[in-house]
């Protein structure tokens, strides 16, 4: 071969391969929003539908009818602190740790063809990205087997992701029993509903008790709900007052049993 030949040919594209983690998609609101398939406004609302998916998923796997427990406090116009809590057995913590790998998927529905909920095995991966990827540095926490795991992400200049993850002994009152997952998420920019995700839970899961805790309740939160403020019919209509709590209690939850 000629000293010629080796000249670099303007003509032909020289590529250079890159690898980069995919553990770096959770934690980027515009590749969440892909992974998610929802637009980035929505994704504050992924948290609680995915997570509130996940406490009834536990629940019917134990045979336990679903208490399920969502508060959401507005700190002034920025944050939105969302916690859902359930009575499922608790999620156990090598399941956490698990999650916490983000080079494999965790389900323990994975192996099964069923119309259940999520089967994927991402959706926890997704709820810890979701708070970093909108700019909140607070951790996420996960209260379930008498442990506190407390999670804080974060993505190092070379994009790898760094996850610090502290156990500690919970300190709950009551029986202890069940799953709490409580992360703060900005809300700059999310289009987020929870009294209607709430709603919309009751509706499709009437062997579910659903309680609520929001507070204060923006207009913007009650304009999208079905009936009027003044309504006097059940706990799930729309609040006239600033803070709102209530049950969703239906009658087939009796006769609930998973099988
Ligand atoms: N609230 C919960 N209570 C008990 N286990 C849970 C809870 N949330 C998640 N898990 C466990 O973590 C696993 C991963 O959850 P997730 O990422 O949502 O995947 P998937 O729901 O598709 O299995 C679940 O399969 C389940 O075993
Ligand atoms: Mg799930």
């Amino acid at each position: 071969m000629s000293v010629t030949d080796r000249r670099i040919n303007p003509q032909r594209l020289e590529r250079t391969m890159f690898e980069a983690s995919r553990a770096g998609e959770y934690f980027d609101a515009r590749q969440l929003s892909a992974l998610a398939g929802v637009p980035q406004n929505e994704v504050a609302s992924v948290c609680l539908k995915e997570l509130i998916d996940n406490s009834l998923d536990a629940c019917e796997t134990a045979q336990v009818a679903p208490e399920v427990g969502v508060e959401v406090a507005r700190d002034g116009d920025a944050v939105l602190r969302l916690s859902v809590s359930d009575n499922d057995p608790g999620i156990p913590p090598e399941v956490v740790r698990k999650v916490l790998d983000y080079s494999i998927r965790v389900s323990d529905k994975a192996a099964y063809r069923s119309p259940t909920r999520g089967a994927q095995g991402n959706a926890l991966k997704t709820i810890i990205g979701i708070p970093y990827a909108l700019g909140s540095r607070e951790p996420t926490v996960v209260e379930a087997r008498g442990v506190r795991h407390t999670i804080s992400p974060w993505v190092d200049p070379a994009g790898e992701v760094r996850i610090s993850h502290t156990k500690v002994p919970r300190t709950v009152s009551g029986t202890g029993a069940g799953t709490r997952v409580s992360l703060t998420i900005p809300e700059e920019g999310q289009d987020f509903d929870p009294l209607r995700w709430v709603r919309s839970f009751a509706a499709f899961n009437p062997h579910a008790t659903f309680s609520y805790k929001v507070k204060p309740t923006p207009q913007k939160w009650s304009k999208c709900t079905n009936r009027p403020a003044s309504s006097r019919s059940r706990s799930t209509s729309p609040p006239s007052q600033p803070h709102h709590i209530g049950i969703v209690r239906r009658p087939y939850r009796r006769l609930y049993s998973a099988t």
